[in-house]
């Protein structure tokens, strides 16, 4: 493929399986040729360069979050009017802005304390040790199914205070959010449609009854911490319902996938793991260098606010943005070897957790969590290799990346 001759716009899909499987050169074309484009698939702007992705995310007046997570133009008619204001559309604290954002921030920042992710962290290690049973037995695991997707499903309920046996109703959720913000698009069956809402109207129904039980018994959980602050910060009954389910999502497949997809580089390269396996104490570092890497949040929207030049471009207020993560830390006038998983680098704070007001609030629970996984993962399994002719298949999404599967073998655990 001629590089030059790459029609950015039409290239850039998120949307498209081929497209997902590699990126990599689109953007490396892009941030050289043309760092800022238009894509018709996302219907914005896309910004490419780290230095113009960082500069965007620092200037919420100008490039504002209200409203970018909505689906209320994806949805039917009919799904809308059954919808109503049942679901909120703000998907916790992204789509929000100005003083509602500062002053829900502050009541979810209460549930992230270092005291809060230290406690958690004993959970994480007993449950990653539970979930790799099976892998010990039988020397062979798709490990985004028996690893990456439970362990923050349960720790993610957990902080929350879901019941664990309705841990099943939360991952529903996520995949009927995602089922539905398509739906109507690809032309799904209008019943099905409804019965997507229908099940997520009942998971906000769910969430408001353990509000009223945190009212009569609060516990050491997030729904308590919410309900503790109703009075003091005037949460109205919408925005603390706009607080929980969006967590899911924030929660559970970013970190699965930056687990999936770390593993899979590590794995690709074996100098990388048995760097890792002979220094263990280096997994913080690590773990940064593979959410640089291949972050699981390709990119982010922002709806410009007045006419404004992002790298040469005039962009008119009203306009849309697309400033992508994924692309600005692999720029190589930050790294020096930004495709390489290199801890030399990994103080150079990379852009997967987004940065300014916006700047993710679990971050110290997802390094947490990425931290403990690998660590067991190197200590038990140092041989761990990818399944002989295991190649992963990448997912299209909107603004998220991830594998289907990751299929590994270990010989250690046949001599035990
Ligand atoms: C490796 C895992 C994760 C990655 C890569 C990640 C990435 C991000 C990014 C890029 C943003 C900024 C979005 C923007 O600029 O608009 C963000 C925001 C957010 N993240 Fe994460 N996230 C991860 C894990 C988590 C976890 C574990 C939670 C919660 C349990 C979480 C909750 C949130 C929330 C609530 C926001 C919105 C913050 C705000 O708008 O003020 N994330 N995340």
């Amino acid at each position: 493929m001629k590089l030059a001759q790459v029609d950015v716009a039409t290239a850039f899909n998120p949307l498209d399986v081929d497209f997902v499987q590699n990126p990599g050169p689109l953007f490396a074309y892009a941030r050289r040729e043309e760092p800022v484009f238009f894509s018709p698939a996302v219907n914005a702007w896309v910004v490419t360069r780290f230095e113009d992705v960082e500069a965007v995310l620092r200037d919420p007046r100008r490039f504002t979050s209200k409203d970018v997570l909505s689906i209320t133009d994806l949805l039917s008619p009919e799904v809308r009017e059954l919808v109503g204001d049942k679901i909120p559309m703000e998907g916790t604290l992204t789509g929000l802005d100005g003083e509602i954002h500062t002053r829900l921030r502050r009541v979810l920042n209460h549930a992230f304390t270092t005291k809060r992710i230290a406690e958690l962290e004993v959970d994480v290690t007993e449950l990653a040790d539970g979930l790799l049973t099976n892998f010990r037995r039988r020397g062979s695991a798709d490990l985004v199914s028996e690893l990456c997707y439970l362990l923050p499903l349960w720790t993610i309920t957990r902080l929350i205070g879901i019941p664990d046996a309705e841990m099943p109703m939360c991952r529903q959720g996520v995949e009927d959010w995602a089922d539905l913000t398509l739906a109507y698009i690809l032309g799904a069956d209008l019943e099905h449609q409804l019965t997507l809402a229908r099940r997520i109207i009942g998971l906000h129904d769910r969430i408001e009854e353990l509000f009223d039980e945190r009212r009569r018994a609060p516990r050491n959980d997030l729904l308590s911490e919410i309900v503790a602050r109703e009075k003091s910060e005037n949460l109205t009954a919408h925005e603390m319902l706009s607080l929980v389910p969006g967590l899911f999502l924030a929660g559970h497949e970013t970190i699965a996938q930056s687990l999936a997809m770390g593993l899979y580089h590590l794995l690709t390269d074996r100098r990388r793991w048995w760097a890792l396996v002979d220094n263990p104490d280096s997994v913080e570092d690590v773990v940064e260098e593979i959410l640089r890497l291949d972050g699981p949040v390709f990119g982010m929207w922002r709806n410009v606010t007045e006419d404004c030049t992002i790298a040469g471009v005039a962009i008119p207020s009203g306009s849309r943005l697309y400033v992508s993560y994924w692309s600005g830390n692999l720029d190589s006038s930050r790294y020096e070897s930004p495709e390489q998983i290199d801890v030399e680098q990994a103080s150079r704070l990379h852009l997967a957790f987004g940065r300014g007001i916006h700047y993710c609030i679990g971050a110290p629970l997802a390094r947490m969590e990425l931290r403990v996984a690998l660590t067991m993962l190197v200590r038990e399994f140092p041989d761990l290799r990818l399944a002989d002719g295991f190649v992963p298949t990448y997912r299209p999404h909107f603004f998220l990346r991830g594998v289907d599967s990751l299929e590994v073998d270990s010989i250690t655990v046949f001599a035990i």
